[in-house]
C-alpha cells in the first residue's frame, strides 16, 4: 500500500519499507544515482527520492522527466539535505506514465491566463494544488459548521421554474429544438412550462426551514449575468442557510460567525497551503486573516453607508445616491479605506431588493443585509423574510410576480407563518477572500464565464 507523501513528510522515525507514488517535479542525475522529487497532490511538499543506478526500474530513469508518474519502494531514511526530515532511498522504482517534452508545466512562473487554458493540468502546480485542497477543506468545513449547530442539509432542485431573485439572469432548460422553438410554446416543452437552472435555492429552502427549523443548502447556482468581472461566474456554488424563528440580527450574527469559522479553518488546517498564497499572491494574507478572526466586524445601515460615501470626497465611477445600489467600488472603499474591516450593510431601500425581503416599519427599507469584505466587496447577501401574508402579496404584486406560480411559497405564510431569515454566501468569493486570489476563475476547477465553457 502506498503511503501519502503528506504522511511520509510528517514521519518522525525511519522505516524499512515504504511505498510512494506521484508525479516527478524534478530529477537530477549523477553517475552513481539519480535524485528525484515527486508530488502526489496530497500536500504542497514533495518527497525526495534517491535512486541508485542499477536498482530495478532504473533503466527507465531517463524517461522519468517532469510530469511523468512513477512509483517507488524503498527505505525511509533521515535526509542528508535540509528542508525535510526524511527521504526515500529507493530499492526499486517504476515508470508508470512518461511525460514527453511537450508537457506544458516545464518551467515555473506560468501566467494565470495560460494556466486557465490548461485547467485540466493546473492542479498539478503548487499554487493550484493548494487552491483546490483549500477548496475541498472549506467545503467540508461548511458542512461541519452547520452540523455543529444542528442545521439540516437540504438538497434544493437545480432545475426549477421559480425565479428567486427576479433578476432575469436565468439559463433556460429545454428539450425543444431551437430551430423550431419559435413554432412551439413552453407548454410543449419537457416540463410543460418554462424551466431553468436555479439562481438560488432560497425559496425552496424557506419551505424546509418552515418545517425543519434550521436548514442550509450548498450547491451549484447559475446566473447568466453577462458581466465579465473577476467576481462573477455563470456557475458558482452558494451556501444558503435559512432559520425559522430568526430575525435580521440573528441572520447577521450567523453570517459573521460563518466567515470567521471558515477563515479560522484555513489558518488552522491549511497552514502549509496558505504559505504559498502568502508567498506568491498576497504577502499580508496571514496577518489579514488573523485580524478577521480576532476582531469584531462593522455594522452600518445602508443610509449611513451612503452618507459616509457621499462625504468621502472620493470620485467614484458610479454615482452614490440614496436609492441606488452600492457598486463594488463603493463596497470596497467602505471596507478597505473607511472601516478597514469586514462590514455588514443592512436595511436597503425596498426598490432595489427582491420581493421576499421583510418590509421595515419605515415602509421605505427592507431587512436586507450584505456582508462586504476588503478586496472583494459582497460575499454574503441575505435578509429577514416577509412573513406577513398581506405584505408579501403586496410585494409580489409590486414585483409583477404571479400569485398562481408562487402559490406554494405563499402557503408557507398562509399556514403557520413564522419570522425567518437566511442568507447566501458565494463560496468562490469566500475562497478568494481566504486565499487572496483576485480572480474567481482561479478558485473554480473549471470556470464557466461568458464565452467560456471549455472542458
Ligand atoms: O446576493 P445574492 O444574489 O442573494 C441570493 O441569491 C439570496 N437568494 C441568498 C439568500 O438570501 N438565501 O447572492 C448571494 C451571494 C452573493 O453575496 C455572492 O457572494 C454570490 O452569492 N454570488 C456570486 N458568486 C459568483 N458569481 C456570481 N455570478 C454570483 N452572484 C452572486
Ligand atoms: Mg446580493
Amino acid at each position: 500500500m502506498r503511503t501519502l507523501v503528506r504522511d511520509l513528510l510528517k514521519a518522525t522515525s525511519p522505516s524499512d519499507t515504504v511505498q510512494a507514488a506521484g508525479w516527478v517535479r524534478t530529477r537530477r542525475d549523477s553517475k552513481a544515482f539519480s535524485f528525484l522529487e515527486i508530488n502526489d497532490g496530497s500536500c504542497l511538499g514533495s518527497l525526495q527520492i534517491i535512486a541508485d543506478a542499477g536498482i530495478p526500474g532504473s533503466e527507465d530513469l531517463a524517461k522519468m522527466s517532469t510530469g511523468a508518474s512513477i512509483s517507488v519502494e524503498g527505505k525511509l531514511v533521515p535526509s542528508q539535505g535540509g528542508g525535510q526530515a526524511f527521504e526515500v532511498q529507493a530499492t526499486s522504482i517504476r515508470l508508470l506514465g512518461a511525460a514527453p517534452d511537450d508537457f506544458p508545466l516545464q518551467k515555473k512562473g506560468h501566467s494565470p491566463e495560460f494556466l486557465r487554458s490548461i485547467a485540466h493540468l493546473r492542479p498539478r502546480t503548487n499554487l493550484y494544488g493548494a487552491m483546490f485542497r483549500v477548496r475541498s477543506r472549506m467545503s467540508q468545513a461548511v458542512h461541519r459548521f452547520f452540523a455543529e449547530r444542528s442545521f439540516y442539509y437540504v438538497h434544493t432542485p437545480i432545475i426549477t421554474s421559480s425565479d428567486a431573485e427576479g433578476a432575469g439572469e436565468m439559463f433556460r432548460v429545454t428539450t425543444l429544438d431551437p430551430s423550431q422553438a419559435g413554432a412551439k410554446s413552453y407548454a410543449d416543452d419537457f416540463f410543460n412550462k418554462a424551466a431553468h437552472l436555479t439562481v438560488s435555492g432560497q425559496l425552496e429552502g424557506e419551505t424546509f426551514a418552515c418545517a425543519l427549523g434550521n436548514i442550509y443548502t450548498f450547491g451549484p447556482t447559475f446566473r447568466a449575468e453577462n458581466s465579465n468581472t473577476s467576481r462573477h461566474a455563470a456557475e458558482f456554488w452558494m451556501i444558503e442557510p435559512e432559520m425559522a424563528f430568526c430575525d435580521l440580527q440573528g441572520d447577521m450574527d450567523l453570517a459573521e460567525e460563518m466567515v470567521k469559522y471558515l477563515v479560522k479553518e484555513a489558518l488552522e488546517h491549511q497552514d502549509g497551503d496558505l504559505s504559498i498564497f502568502e508567498k506568491f499572491v498576497d504577502k499580508t494574507l496571514r496577518e489579514r486573516l488573523e485580524f478577521v478572526v480576532s476582531n469584531p466586524f462593522e455594522r452600518v445601515s445602508y443610509t449611513e453607508a451612503v452618507e459616509i460615501l457621499l462625504k468621502s470626497g472620493k470620485t467614484f465611477e458610479y454615482p452614490v445616491e440614496y436609492g441606488l445600489n452600492l457598486q463594488s467600488e463603493h463596497e470596497r472603499w467602505l471596507t478597505e479605506e473607511y472601516f478597514k474591516k469586514p462590514t455588514t450593510v443592512f436595511n436597503y431601500p425596498k426598490e432595489i431588493k427582491p420581493f421576499y425581503m421583510r418590509l421595515n416599519d419605515d415602509d421605505k427599507t427592507v431587512t436586507a443585509m450584505d456582508l462586504l469584505v476588503p478586496g472583494i466587496g459582497e460575499i454574503v447577501g441575505g435578509s429577514q423574510r416577509e412573513e406577513r401574508l398581506d405584505v408579501l402579496l403586496a410585494n409580489m404584486d409590486r414585483h409583477g410576480l404571479s400569485r398562481e406560480d408562487y402559490s406554494w411559497y405563499i402557503d408557507t405564510r398562509k399556514y403557520g407563518s413564522v419570522p425567518h431569515a437566511g442568507f447566501g454566501m458565494g463560496f468562490e468569493r469566500m475562497l478568494m477572500f481566504v486565499t487572496g486570489m483576485t480572480n474567481i476563475r482561479d478558485v473554480i476547477p473549471f470556470a464557466r464565464t461568458p464565452g467560456h465553457c471549455e472542458f
